[in-house]
């Protein structure tokens, strides 16, 4: 009977558990063994890995976070750790991965997979939506309808005080969650690595007038060093025009948790589903995707090493919408 090993790894995201079922109920299906890995390969390392029935994962496609745990791990960015993983792996007889993730975690899926000519399938687990390759990511919807949930709650505020807001949501370099929050919650406007410079994407603001016909105003910022966070342009602002009343708010890890929504729950159980057909398939290093609703595997090379761009039009429309 063949044995498979189920890892999350890197930040957790909403749906992490709905695929962990997936993937354990659909491998049992087809006859196999499957192992939970805790903690990432961290629990790979040092052997944290349990045998998984049915049962296992039963009642946990409703819950945030990942009942598999999650780290990042600097001993497998070495040759002796994922040595020390490859044994383990031998010692339990797993003699394939499914490994749930973001760009992080997928890298080192693809170096152990290479050294060791091992058996990986990737499915992209993270709020980012970062990875090339898929129109969503596992959590992103869910981390979406958060931020989407909080403006709303911050807009009455700000429209009661009439304020200027700069909310700071996750994203790392990506302006996913930024561009498509804004656009959910009615935001005036959302800064994003992928555009030009923070400077340029403010001034441009400031020079639009987006405070002239609005007593409130919201500003979507993507976190990273190339937009300044809303800390940053909030200082730049008070002090360029000390007549607008500013406040900060800086969303942080509520948006990595919650339960996920159907969106959620349903993409991470058919790219579970599709990580067994994939295994069955015989097809290694790729990373299970989504495109125009169909299933698509991506492999590891194109998923990790291209930037996945933003849609333009998204950020015509979010223009065009807050005058
Ligand atoms: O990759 C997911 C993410 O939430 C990013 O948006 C964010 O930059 C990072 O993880 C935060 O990581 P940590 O929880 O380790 O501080």
């Amino acid at each position: 009977q063949r044995a498979i090993g189920i890892l999350t790894s890197g930040g957790d995201a909403p749906g992490m558990n709905a695929a962990i079922r997936a993937v354990t109920r659909a491998a049992i299906f087809a006859g196999f063994k499957v192992f939970g890995i805790m903690r990432g390969y961290k629990g790979l390392i040092t052997d944290e890995i349990e045998e998984f029935s049915t049962q296992n994962v039963s009642n946990i496609i409703q819950r945030g976070g990942t009942i598999l745990k999650t780290a990042r791990c600097k001993e497998f960015q070495t040759k002796e750790g994922r040595q020390c993983a490859y044994d383990v792996l031998q010692r339990h007889g797993i003699s394939a991965l499914v490994v749930i993730g973001g760009d992080g975690s997928l890298t080192g899926a693809r170096i152990f997979a290479n050294e060791f000519q091992f058996q990986i399938i990737g499915l992209p687990g993270t709020i980012d939506n970062d990875l090339y390759g898929t129109d969503s990511t596992i959590g992103y919807d869910t981390a979406l309808n958060t931020i989407m949930d909080c403006v709303d709650k911050i807009r009455d505020t700000a429209t009661s005080h009439e304020r200027l807001f700069f909310i700071e949501v996750m994203g790392r370099d990506a302006g996913f969650l930024a561009l498509n929050g804004a656009i959910a919650s009615g935001a005036e406007a959302a800064i994003i690595p992928e555009v030009a410079t923070q400077e340029d994407q403010l001034d441009e603001l400031i020079a639009n007038g987006f405070r002239k016909s609005k007593n409130s105003s919201i500003v979507l910022v993507a976190e990273s060093p190339s937009t300044g966070g809303a800390m940053g342009l909030a200082e730049r602002v008070k002090k360029e025009y000390p007549n607008y009343d500013v406040r900060v708010s800086i969303l942080g890890h509520l948006q990595r948790g919650g339960s996920p929504t159907a969106y959620d729950r349903i993409l991470a159980s058919r790219m579970g589903a599709a990580a067994v057909d994939a295994l069955l398939d015989d097809q290694r290093n790729v990373m299970i995707g989504i495109k125009n609703d169909e299933i698509v595997y991506v492999p590891f090379t194109k998923a990790i090493k291209n930037d996945k761009p933003i849609n333009r039009e998204l950020m015509s429309t979010l223009r065009r919408l807050s005058i």
